[in-house]
């Protein structure tokens, strides 16, 4: 079957790694990017299949509810896959207003326009959100996160998320929209904006920068490479049953500290600098406020139900990311003048 698919946020991180793979692999399906560029998206992140027949980029706001109606009525997509979000803990510390707005409200006037466009006609038609595990709060020292635990953010930005699932699944409960919700753990990879841990300490050690690591950097998160997320996304799209949630993740928990000096040993060698230089960067700085302790996903429902499993290693996820912000110098150069100075001086100072 032949699809028109909205992916919102496609000009992001991981939209970024979904828009790459769906223009490639479907190259009879129309992919419309529908993008606002914030300081997160970049279309530099695309460049290598802006040309494509089947990808068409819209600069355009979720938040903009006439222009959205607009849209959809005007394009009238099948599906839309839902990615757009400000996405940073630390910037919803300190503007939580922002992510309601984008987050929940982007996601209302999104799931309004698909209603309006498709309500009565639900056959063949797909409101795919794309979600995190920050919604079920924090784990102790044991414990997964399962499709069944509670929600319990802690975060703005886990609240917002929170609260945009419940809206996708009270659309689906109340006017029988049909969604499917995945929850996934950290990602990492090419093209993340380095205001998160792993891009902004590879910067920092390229730069022989401070490494501010929160609180004792005892932390745990189940880190997954941003491909394996695309391609789990890919699949849920097509195979995932209607109405349910899946969880998606590494089988990987790191504590910050190990995971940065890893981190550490790898760039002193990709650097070829003396083994242990790195690690003398590594600055212990204020906590974050309401910093979850630890994130663990349980992905056996996707792994048993359709087949999914991180394709690399953690060590091999690392190195490909590392080699991938070394070989692209220019890239990183160009988000990190300007307002990244400005964010990087409030944030850290
Ligand atoms: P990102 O911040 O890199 O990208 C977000 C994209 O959304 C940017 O291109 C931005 O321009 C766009 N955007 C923001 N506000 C918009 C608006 N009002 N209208 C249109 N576009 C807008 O985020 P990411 O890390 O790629 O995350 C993508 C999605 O995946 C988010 O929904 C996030 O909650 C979720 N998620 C992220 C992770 C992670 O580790 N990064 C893990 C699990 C889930
Ligand atoms: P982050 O990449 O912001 O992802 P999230 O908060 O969504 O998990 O942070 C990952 C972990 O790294 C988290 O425990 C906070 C910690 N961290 C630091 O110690 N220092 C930093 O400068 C940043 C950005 C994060």
């Amino acid at each position: 079957m032949k699809r028109k698919i909205i992916i919102t946020g496609g000009a992001g991180f991981i939209g970024s790694h979904v828009v790459r793979l769906l223009v490639n692999k479907y190259p009879d399906y129309q992919i419309l990017n529908l993008d606002s560029l914030t300081y997160a998206g970049n279309l530099a992140n695309l460049r290598d299949i802006e040309e494509k027949e089947n990808y068409t980029f819209i600069k355009g706001d979720i938040t903009d509810e006439a222009f959205i109606e607009n849209l959809f009525q005007t394009e009238k997509p099948d599906s839309v896959i839902h990615l757009a979000a400000e996405s940073h803990v630390d910037r919803s510390i300190k503007d939580p207003l922002a992510f309601a707005k984008t987050n929940i409200l982007g996601t209302m006037i999104l799931l309004n326009a698909f209603k309006k466009l498709w309500s009565g006609q639900w056959d063949n038609k797909l409101f795919y959100h794309v979600s995190t595990d920050e919604v079920y709060g924090s784990l102790g020292e044991k414990g997964l996160f399962t499709e069944t635990t509670s929600y319990d953010p802690n975060s703005p930005y886990s609240a917002s998320k929170a609260s945009s699932d419940h809206f996708v699944r009270a659309y689906g409960e109340t006017y029988d929209l049909p969604y499917v919700i995945s929850n996934c753990s950290n990602n990492y990879g090419s093209y993340q904006f380095p205001e998160k841990l792993i891009p902004l300490f590879i910067n920092n050690i390229i730069n022989n920068k401070s490494l501010p690591v929160y609180g004792d950097g005892n932390y745990t998160r189940d880190w997954l490479y941003v491909v394996d997320h695309a391609i789990a996304i890919d699949l849920i799209f097509h195979k995932g049953v209607l109405k349910e949630t899946y969880n998606i993740g590494g089988f990987n928990e790191w504590k910050n500290i190990d995971l940065v000096k890893l981190l550490c040993q790898q760039m002193d060698a990709k650097l070829n600098r003396d083994s242990g230089t790195s690690e003398k960067l590594i600055t212990y700085v204020k906590d974050r406020p309401g910093h979850d302790l630890r994130y663990a996903i349980d992905a056996s429902k996707i792994n048993t139900q359709l087949g999914w499993e991180p394709s690399v290693t953690f060590e091999e996820g690392l190195s490909k990311t590392i080699d991938w912000y070394l070989n692209n110098e220019d890239w990183l150069k160009n988000v990190t003048s300007g307002d990244y100075l400005k964010y990087y001086d409030k944030q850290y100072s």
